[in-house]
Order: C-alpha cells, then sequence, then structure tokens
C-alpha cells in the first residue's frame, strides 16, 4: 500500500490506473479504524480493481464544544489494518493541505433541510462539514464507487442527495451495520463510552429493534412506540438525544401508509454519544 499526504502524489498515482482502464472504489474515514471501516474496504475491493482509503480528522464537521481534539489518531495502527485488507492507496492529508484558504473561506456544500433534522438539529454545521469535504475528497480521488457505512444513515442519504443533486459522477454504495457481539454498533468513539456504562451501551440497538418488531407486529402509534422506547433508554441510564420513526427515504417522520421506515436514534452516555438506526420493510 502506497501512502499519500499530498494531492498531487496521489492524483498521478490514480491516473495511470484510470489510463490503463481500472475501475477505483474509495472509503473515507477519520482514522481510529476498526472492523467496520475494513469491511467497507473489503467490500470496495470486491467492487473495484483498485482501492483507496482517506483518513483525515475533519474539523469543519465538529461542533466548538465537540470532540475534535479528543479523536483518536491511530495512523500507524491503522496504516498497517489496511494493509492487512489489501487497500492499495492511503491518502492522509493535513489541514493545509485540505483547506489551504482556511476554513473560514473554504467554499461549503449545503444539502438543506435534511441536513437540518436528527443528527443535524444537535450538531449544527456538522452536515455542512461533511458534504464539503467528501466532495473535495471526491474531486481529489474522483472514484467510480464510494462506499458508505448504513451506521451513519444520516450521512449516507445526504451524501446520496447531493450526489445525484449536484451531478457528482461517483455510484454511492451502502456497506451494511457492523456490531459487536451484544448488538452495539462499532464506531470510534466506543471507547469513550466508560466501562460501567458499556454493559447496558447495547440499549438504544435494543430499544430500536424492539419498535421494529412492534411495527412489523402492525402497530401504528408512532408517538408511543418512541415514547415507551426512550423510557426504556432513560431507564438504562443514558439521555436520549432524539429517536424517531423516519421514511427511509426523505428522513421525514414516518406517515402510516410509508412501507420504507428507519428508525434513527441518538443518546449520550457518560463517555460518548452515540448513534444507530434499524430499517423495516412493511406490507
Ligand atoms: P468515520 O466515522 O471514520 O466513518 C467512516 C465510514 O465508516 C463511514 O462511511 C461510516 O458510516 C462507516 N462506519 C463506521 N462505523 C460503522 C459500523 N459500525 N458499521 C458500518 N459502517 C460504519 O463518517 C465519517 O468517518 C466521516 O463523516 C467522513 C465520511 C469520513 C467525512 O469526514
Amino acid at each position: 500500500m502506497q501512502t499519500f499526504h499530498h494531492i498531487i502524489g496521489l492524483r498521478k498515482a490514480l491516473e495511470q490506473h484510470r489510463q490503463q482502464g481500472h475501475t477505483i472504489g474509495f472509503v473515507p474515514t477519520m482514522g481510529n479504524l476498526h472492523r467496520a471501516h475494513l469491511a467497507l474496504v473489503e467490500q470496495a475491493k470486491s467492487l473495484c480493481d483498485v482501492v483507496v482509503s482517506s483518513i483525515f480528522v475533519n474539523r469543519l464537521q465538529f461542533g466548538l464544544n465537540e470532540d475534535w481534539d479528543k479523536y483518536p489518531r491511530t495512523l500507524k495502527e491503522d496504516t498497517q489494518k489496511l494493509k492487512s485488507v489489501g487497500c492499495d492507496y492511503l491518502f492522509c492529508p493535513d489541514e493545509h493541505e485540505v483547506y489551504p484558504n482556511g476554513m473560514d473561506q473554504q467554499a461549503r456544500v449545503i444539502v438543506p433541510s435534511m441536513a437540518d433534522v436528527l443528527c443535524g438539529a444537535s450538531r449544527p454545521g456538522h452536515f455542512e462539514g461533511v458534504t464539503t469535504v467528501v466532495t473535495k475528497l471526491f474531486n481529489i480521488v474522483q472514484p467510480h464507487k464510494a462506499i458508505f457505512g448504513i451506521k451513519d444513515y444520516q450521512q449516507l442519504a445526504i451524501i446520496r442527495r447531493m450526489v445525484e443533486d449536484l451531478c457528482i459522477p461517483v455510484e454511492i454504495v451502502a456497506g451494511d451495520i457492523v456490531r459487536e457481539a451484544d448488538g452495539l454498533a462499532m464506531s470510534s468513539r466506543n471507547g469513550f463510552i466508560l466501562p460501567a456504562e458499556r454493559v447496558h451501551a447495547n440499549q438504544l440497538n435494543k430499544s430500536l429493534n424492539w419498535i421494529a418488531e412492534q411495527l412489523i407486529a402492525g402497530a401504528s402509534d408512532f408517538y408511543a412506540l418512541e415514547q415507551t422506547a426512550r423510557q426504556q433508554i432513560e431507564e438504562a441510564g443514558f439521555k436520549v438525544d432524539y429517536l424517531t420513526i423516519c421514511e427511509s427515504a426523505s428522513l421525514l417522520p414516518a406517515a402510516s401508509d410509508d412501507s420504507q421506515m428507519t428508525i434513527l436514534g441518538a443518546m449520550y452516555t457518560q463517555g460518548a454519544r452515540l448513534i444507530d438506526n434499524v430499517s423495516v420493510e412493511l406490507g
């Protein structure tokens, strides 16, 4: 695996592949890689001739009071892990390479409405930071396919919309959620969960699954389901940020005749903010 810190070197290497007609798969990350990230790289490898992964802890998508400075940076281990799954190129630029004119002056990409609800409501500006950096990374790598995890359901939906609205020539591919044995979705932030809280940290997943079962069994009082699930999570000792039954494509609150629903939730432990989602197909 070759590592590039600068756009120019990466572009030169990829240009040769393009000339040979190779397809390029791309997996953007913020590092501190775990099994879920590596599964996305493996998926990219199964779909494309060449795989590029990026590691960049993008300050533009973190709020001022968020954990950008605490975010785990483990480049050496990450490099080994990417090599072990056959990643071909790693792009890990510094902030100046990505934002040469400074973040304040940076042109932005905004996906209205969808970016303002759920995680966007409690993390103002977060998705603008994501869509801006992902656009830049797409322009740098110019991949044929880019793989994003379903774990960050809203991010995936917003990126799909951005690609459609801006006619970006890339196919967005979804990667399944990878979980710990007890159902907790893998995340670089799981390391922040205090040991005493860890035993119950799968409650978010349990409650989302409980709602899914109720919906499949025909329950139709969405508000009551959401309230009960919130109560379950609070009783387990966590603070709910949001928990909503949404229509899967638009992320608007689900209506009773919707057939594709996704239940999305976020909760705070003392050490971390965790997100998860479960989708159901009805009728
Ligand atoms: P990061 O949180 O590092 O995640 C990188 C990719 O891994 C994302 O597509 C995310 O959805 C996926 N992922 C993380 N945990 C997962 C899990 N348990 N199961 C399946 N997929 C999982 O998401 C970002 O970085 C950033 O916002 C980024 C897109 C790189 C832009 O900065």
